[in-house]
């Protein structure tokens, strides 16, 4: 099993939008016993509550529905457990520095993994409007195929 934890400030807009997207193409793929999905907040402003109905809506557009997630607050333990744990951007990344205590810690930006976006950075949709969350998607959408590709290098050929 292979585990990808998506993580950015509240859970309720980009980390779980990542998740929902991220676990359509991997089940698309035919991969979905082999590649566990998950996603979590630095902060616990948002925990037990679903994705803001905005990023709801920008990921029903693109025929996925993330309404039955749950915010949750990353753990030190998360950091052990999950084979990547990408960071929607800079902030969230050095939040999850310091949960490392200052250890060994392989959590880096999600937009890494890219082809076509010019920035490393998911940029926080939560003051503006729904293009901001198109914008989000748009950019995950890059990043999850990049990732996608990495993960089946590491898969042993069938
Ligand atoms: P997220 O967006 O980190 O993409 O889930 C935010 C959600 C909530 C807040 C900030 C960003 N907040 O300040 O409550």
């Amino acid at each position: 099993m292979i585990r990808v934890l998506f993580v950015c400030l509240g859970n309720i807009c980009r980390s779980p939008m990542a998740e929902g997207l991220f676990r359509d193409l991997v089940v698309r793929r035919g991969l979905g016993e082999v590649v566990h999905v998950d996603s979590a907040g630095t902060h616990d402003y948002h925990i037990g509550e679903p994705p803001d109905a905005r990023a709801r809506l920008a990921m029903a557009g693109h025929g996925i529905d993330i309404g039955g997630l749950a915010g949750r607050q990353v753990t030190a333990a998360d950091l052990r457990d999950f084979d990547y744990v990408l960071a929607m951007d800079r902030s969230n990344l050095e939040n999850l520095q310091r949960l490392a205590g200052g250890g060994p810690c392989a959590a880096r930006l999600f937009l890494e993994f890219a082809r076509e976006a010019k920035t490393r950075e998911v940029p926080d949709p939560y003051y503006g409007g729904p293009e901001g969350f198109e914008r989000v998607y748009a950019l995950l959408e890059d990043a999850a195929h990049g990732l996608l590709a990495d993960i089946e290098r590491r898969l042993p050929r069938t």
